[in-house]
């Protein structure tokens, strides 16, 4: 058996507590000179130094040197399986094109599919497995991944078996969502397109047992709210937990959908209506906000400060995928939060943590430092979590700990 202390920590940030909500996401349950005690993988006790080694004398120690220490982050969201790139696409936008319009010409996620079906199950995964082992030294410890990039039944279950192969090939636990209706296949129409994905794909996924959840593009020009609606109704009945990509170009009310739906997460939000941010403030689903999209597509930020202030559970995922936001930069995100969201870090920190794990539906097992919870943690260089967004991207992750063994570091 496997029984250590961990100690030597500048300043614990446990996260402790469970999903939280508005002003509750300010306290991130930070503990001065904190330790924890971990055992077969599963943190069984955390609290001051002193009182552990007292309660735990004469066990092995991970010593931390002094630094900062917190939960592993959850990036609840992203689409992380695909074949080809799209640099090119990336010049044209920095030349003045629109995402939407290079979608509308039959560029954008068309032309990742178009990869995508050409590529094997081998070399999806493969391709994805340099990007997680650079998450995971970010400190990724649990990562959402969509699949998306088919359009047909077995592409996207391809694309499933894919992140299935990645969760037996590296250390970050992944959660694989069915995303089938991310946009109308070349030559098709939208609510046929939603027809077959009832009649198929959303059977056949829920069937292979590949996928935790279901999510659909809601947005103007791709699927409209009441497509949305007959698409998640579907998946919500073949047993699918539900997520929305919902307001991130036009305020179609996709957020509203997602509450009405009993949706897990809605996520992007970047134009989300002022109503929706009370319907969400009033649920259970997370309201998941991606600020390396917005950056990267120099769209507005989601408005975090409001989201927060009307009582959402907010999360911060990356959305890294081949068009939009071709990055997984968390640390960058952190600072982006704190200069651009108006976010304090604590608010940051909780919702890279425990909001995050919650917006996956895995609150029971991963996102805090807490009795009965996984030991994933991370050490860092520094001794204050002030230095997160003061060393603007800089990864300042030095040790990464999954299930209490270190996997990074
Ligand atoms: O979340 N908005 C839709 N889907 C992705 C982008 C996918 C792509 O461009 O390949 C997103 O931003
Ligand atoms: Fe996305």
């Amino acid at each position: 058996m496997s029984r250590y202390l961990v100690k030597g920590i500048s300043e614990l940030v446990t996260c402790a507590g469970g999903k939280k909500r508005g002003r509750a996401m300010g306290d991130a349950g930070i503990v001065r000179d904190g330790a924890f005690l971990v055992e077969d993988g599963i943190i069984r006790a955390v609290g001051e130094r002193s009182e552990l080694e007292g309660r735990f004398p004469g066990l092995p120690a991970v010593d931390c040197g002094g630094k900062l220490v917190t939960p592993g982050y959850v990036d609840s969201h992203t689409h992380l399986v695909f074949g080809g790139e799209r640099s090119s696409e990336f010049v044209r936008r920095l030349r003045g094109e629109s995402y939407m319009s290079i979608m509308e010409g039959g560029g954008g996620i068309a032309a990742t599919v178009a990869a995508t079906r050409a590529a094997s199950e081998e070399e999806l995964a493969e391709s994805a497995l340099p990007y997680l082992s650079e998450m995971l030294s970010m400190g990724v410890t649990t990562c959402e991944v969509k699949s998306g990039y088919g359009l047909d039944t077995q592409t996207e279950l391809k694309q499933l078996r894919a992140v299935a192969r990645l969760n037996r090939m590296q250390p970050i636990e992944l959660i694989p969502t069915f995303l089938g209706a991310h946009a109308v296949p070349a030559g098709e129409d939208a609510d046929r397109y939603i027809d077959d994905c009832i009649a198929e794909s959303l059977p056949a996924a829920a069937e292979s047992g590949l996928a935790a959840f279901a999510d659909i593009f809601c947005e103007k020009g791709v699927f409209s709210i009441e497509q949305s609606e007959r698409y998640l109704r579907r998946a919500a009945d073949l047993g699918f937990r539900l997520k929305v990509h919902a307001d991130e170009m036009y305020p179609l009310g996709g957020a509203g959908l997602a509450v009405h739906a009993g949706a897990v997460s809605a996520d992007h939000l970047l134009r989300v209506r002022e109503e929706d941010i009370a319907a969400l403030a009033a649920s259970e689903t997370v309201a998941t906000v991606l600020p390396l999209t917005a950056f990267c597509l120099a769209e507005p930020y989601a408005p975090a400060r409001r989201l927060i202030d009307g009582g959402a559970a907010l999360a911060v995922g990356s959305d890294f995928n081949p068009g939009s936001c071709c990055t997984y930069d968390l640390p960058l995100s952190v600072a982006l939060c704190c200069i651009h969201m108006h976010m304090s870090i604590e608010e940051t920190l909780t919702a890279l943590t425990v909001n995050g794990a919650a917006a996956c539906a895995r609150e029971d097992s991963v996102g805090s430092i807490e009795a009965g919870k996984q030991a994933d943690f991370l050490v860092y260089s520094c001794s204050q979590k002030e230095f997160l967004p003061y060393r603007t991207g800089a990864n300042l992750v030095r040790r990464v700990y999954k299930k209490g063994e270190l996997v990074y570091g």
